[in-house]
């Protein structure tokens, strides 16, 4: 199911530093019915090379276990509609606007978006069928398989090279990264642009946004790991923006070495063991306080609930160690989670009418990337006296 991957991925360096362990964990996205076979558990443990600044997982699941039927779909979310349009709006201005290949493409929402700006040749890559069925039902064709170099290849023979290649919050999930960048050098022709979005590193500890660590996330990316991981190649990194979406992403742009432009300087805060250790500290303190905080409501006989089944929440919940008995259930607005269980729990999805059908007296927000937009949208519970709980930085009750 998975193998132990303790060198790093870009410079091969073989003096890791731990910076967290989280023991045995389920695969954040296994939602599985009660009578189904799970898929297992696998170590969840993060190390750093202090030499090129990579974050990574000590171990690599089997992509084909994590990704066959995957059921995380792009978020439909205001929030998420809102950072397509600046992203598509952003990247307009650096690019040609024909044609664009998105690796990675999901349900095709981004590349819905593409279409409607006139780019006459829009393409997905996507593994998951389930997926690339819904892009399909909204017009988006896509490749089937992972990005390699052979699908860059079938992508560039039957389209060209195109203006913009873009792949958000993928990159962190691919393991060969030195592969996966020549494959981007097939894709590239000289004035390609490609865009990748990532979750920041330096973002992830300063916010202790520990709850994206989860085995699809292999790598966690800083400035000097991506121009060390680009070192030799074609391409070079000329652009980074940072953006508010999923607690702090940066999207890297990358060009071809001969395309003519120089790269303006690129500046990055640095990250340092004590800031690591602080990091690993507050998570603990995390958990230990949501752990309190649930189990004295519920001593009390007040009914807890989970909101939003992200990758996230079965971190908090397994970290947590919550069953049933704490977290009657968690809602979420994706079919595919609906109905089934938290991976390697017995706490059960269901739809979101049940906050407004059951008026619980706590909701954790396990979504807190949208908890505006959640919070706004739920009115009735808070009207009705119900709470929330947000558990993102310091852990806040509203
Ligand atoms: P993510 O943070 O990994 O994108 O996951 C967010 C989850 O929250 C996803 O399963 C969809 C769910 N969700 C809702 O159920 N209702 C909402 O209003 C929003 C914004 C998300
Ligand atoms: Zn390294």
């Amino acid at each position: 199911m998975y193998r132990i991957h303790n060198k790093c991925r870009i410079c091969s360096g073989e003096e890791m530093d731990e910076v967290l362990d989280l023991g045995l964990m389920p695969l954040a996205n296994d939602f599985c019915d009660a009578h189904q076979e799970h898929s297992g558990y696998a170590p969840l443990k993060l190390l750093w090379c202090p030499r090129c600044t990579l974050a990574q997982l000590s171990v690599v699941v089997n992509p084909n276990i994590l990704y066959y039927n995957y059921p995380y779909v792009t978020s439909k979310s205001q929030t998420m509609l809102e950072h397509f349009s600046v992203l598509t709006g952003d990247l307009m201005v650096e690019c040609g606007k024909k044609s664009v290949v998105e690796i990675g493409s999901n349900d095709g929402t981004l590349l819905e978006y593409f279409a409607k700006l006139g780019f006459d040749k829009v393409v997905g890559i996507e593994p998951a069928d389930n997926l690339r069925t819904l892009a399909k039902k909204r017009g988006i064709e896509s490749y089937r398989g992972f990005f390699t170099e052979a699908t860059a290849l079938d992508v560039v023979d039957e389209i060209g090279f195109t203006d913009l290649v873009i792949a958000r919050h993928v990159f962190c999930h691919i393991d060969n990264w030195h592969a996966a960048i020549h494959a981007l050098g097939v894709l590239c022709g000289k004035d390609t642009v490609i865009a990748i979005e990532v979750p920041y590193f330096p973002d992830t500890i300063a916010k202790v946004e520990w709850d994206q660590v989860y085995h699809e996330h292999l790598s966690y990316m800083t400035i000097p790991a991506m121009q060390a991981a680009l070192e030799g190649s074609m391409l070079h990194l000329s652009k980074v923006t940072h953006y508010p979406i999923h607690g702090g992403a940066i999207v890297m742009l990358l060009k071809r070495n001969d395309c003519g432009i120089q790269p303006g300087s690129l500046e990055s805060p640095k990250v340092t063991l004590a800031d690591l250790h602080k990091f690993a500290e507050s998570q603990a303190l995390q958990v230990k306080y949501l752990r309190s905080t649930v189990l004295s409501h519920v001593a009390e006989g007040k009914r807890v609930v989970g909101y939003g089944a992200s990758a996230k929440s079965t971190q908090w919940i397994q970290a947590c160690g919550f069953t049933r008995k704490q977290i009657k259930w968690v809602c979420d607005n994706t079919q595919q989670k609906q109905y089934k269980l938290m991976p390697g729990s017995d706490i059960p999805v269901v739809d979101e009418g049940a906050l407004t059908r059951e008026l619980p007296d706590y909701a954790i927000c396990f979504a807190w990337n949208f908890a505006e937009e959640i919070m706004t949208k739920e009115k009735i519970f808070k009207a009705k006296g119900g709470k929330w709980i947000i558990p993102h930085g310091e852990i806040k009750i509203v």
